[in-house]
């Protein structure tokens, strides 16, 4: 196939907030995950050390928390100052220790340095709670949150720039979930009190790529977002955990960019398209397993012990590689109306990282985001192909798609003019050639490619089978000049092209 890049047609500068990250109250991914107070890897905050040079590795440009479904029934209040009470969670039914709040998520942003998002209860909570915990981490000393942050050993504000109203209300099963009629004029009320507490902050809100959802929200609450959240997970594992197979999964790559399509058009429908960007604030390709958490009766701890079945690693393979690959290309090609993207989860769970007591294991899609805040560049260029193969996948439902066997995404480094593209080769055996064109002759170019023994490939304990590798023998000069590039079977490739 043919690929042409146009390095001096720039059409987007990305937000580097693609590149985000999500952590919630949910099994291990805080406590036991990212803090272990008591493991001998911990600091001396409680923080994974190896978690947290992971995740610097990835540049985490900024992690959405508490939740998820979690901040529905979350009453920030309980999880600062010195005395934390543990409190039931209705969320997920366990117990909250609260032993991790506020203070101690803006403590990790910090080790980070990266921003926090904090996403708030609009299920059993409402407007004054909010803008109680925008007081109490933005205002310098006024009001009795505030003081009770300085009280707290924080004289500083946290000054949280991003915020927003609500999880998933849309769906029945959210605690405290809204019809399409009562949400807009709700969040129109939380965004006037947060706003009014600190003007300053940026504001999304919970939606979903439904006209109708969205057409309420944006007429009640337009002029007070900043942001629109949308979620995706594309392998349903809610209450059955069987992961779909390699095929089945790059059969949903072919409609990635759906739901944006969708939303950006009812943005621009309301006039609003330059003002609200779309926070993607929650994706992964396979859905968490929290099986019966409505009906499972008193006393009966599988459906908890369940969710470690979203822990197996040996379900983490290039499918999740390629696939994420894919979504971050569409990210990037949408990035006028994307600026930010959140991972679901960081850690455990679905996670890019996974935890144990003697160390971590860093899975297929890990190194995806490792080559792409490393390697990609911050603005987007002009990039066209010709004689894209297509492949025939069946989804896991059997519905038959056509993918596009190559994704290919074009960037460049605004400091210094060089290159970085993005490769994915898709098939599940089968090598392609790219001819690309528009990489200027001189540059030094290198071939990093993210490869598996396999499709199924996966990193486990004392088995890895997929990492990225530095591999210029890919790559070649036709005679006429274009740069010829062998993807393997299965592979996220990214070229660059420096001075
Ligand atoms: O399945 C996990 C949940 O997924 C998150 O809590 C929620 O926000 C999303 O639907």
């Amino acid at each position: 196939m043919k690929a042409k890049i146009d390095p001096e047609r720039v059409l987007f500068t990305r937000n580097p907030m693609i590149y985000g990250q999500f952590l919630e109250h949910f099994h291990r991914q805080i406590y036991g995950g990212i803090y272990d107070p008591g493991n001998p890897l911990a600091d001396e905050d409680g923080f994974r050390e190896d978690v947290l040079e992971a995740l610097r590795r990835i540049r985490v440009p900024v992690i959405r928390w508490p939740g998820g479904c979690y901040v529905s029934a979350y009453h920030w209040q309980n999880g600062v100052g010195k005395r934390r009470v543990p409190s039931y969670d209705k969320a997920w039914r366990t117990e909250e220790s609260n032993a991790f709040g506020t203070d101690e998520f803006i403590r990790l942003c910090r080790k980070l340095e990266c921003e926090p998002y904090i996403c708030t209860n609009a299920g059993s909570g409402g407007p004054e709670e909010m803008s109680d915990w925008v007081e109490y981490c933005n205002l310098p000393k006024e009001g009795r949150h505030a003081r009770a942050r300085i009280e707290n050993g924080f004289t500083e504000p946290h000054r949280v720039k991003y915020w927003s109203v609500g999880n998933e209300n849309y769906l029945d099963g959210e605690i405290g979930s809204k019809t399409a009629e009562e949400w807009g004029p709700f969040v129109r009320e939380a965004a006037k009190m947060m706003k009014r507490v600190d003007p300053g902050i940026q504001l999304s809100a919970a939606a979903v790529a439904d006209t109708d959802w969205n057409a309420h929200l944006l007429k009640n609450a337009g002029r007070w977002m900043d942001w629109i959240s949308i979620h995706g997970y594309w392998d349903e594992l809610w209450q059955e955990n069987r992961p779909a197979g390699y095929e089945q999964c790059i059969a949903r790559t072919d409609d990635l960019d759906r739901d944006v399509r969708r939303v950006r058009g009812l943005l621009t429908a309301f006039g609003l398209e330059k003002k609200i960007r779309i926070a993607y604030d929650e994706w992964n390709l396979r859905g968490w397993h929290h099986p019966r958490v409505d009906d499972a009766p008193l006393g009966d701890r599988d459906f908890i012990a369940a969710r470690d079945l979203n822990d197996d690693n040996a379900t983490y393979t290039m499918a999740d590689a390629v696939f994420s690959a894919c979504f971050l290309n569409m990210l990037l090609r949408n990035a006028d109306v994307v600026g930010m993207a959140n991972f679901a989860p960081a850690v455990n769970t679905r996670g890019l990282i996974f935890t144990y007591d003697r160390g971590i294991v860093l899975r297929p899609a890990y190194y995806v985001f490792e080559m792409y805040t490393q390697l990609m560049g911050d603005e987007v260029t002009d990039c066209f192909t010709r004689e894209t193969p297509v492949m025939k996948a069946a989804d896991r439902f059997g519905r038959e798609r056509a993918p596009e066997q190559v994704d290919i995404a074009a960037t460049r480094h605004s400091g210094d003019g060089s290159l970085a593209v993005s490769m994915v080769n898709k098939h599940p055996r089968d090598a392609v050639e790219v001819f690309l064109s528009g990489i200027p002759s001189g540059r030094n170019t290198e071939l990093r490619a993210l490869t598996g023994t396999g499709p199924d490939a996966f990193n486990a304990p004392g088995i890895t089978g997929a990492r990225p590798e530095t591999r210029n023998d890919l790559l070649s000069r036709g005679e006429d000049g274009a740069l010829r590039v062998s993807l393997p079977p299965h592979s996220v490739c990214v070229l660059t092209a420096r001075e």
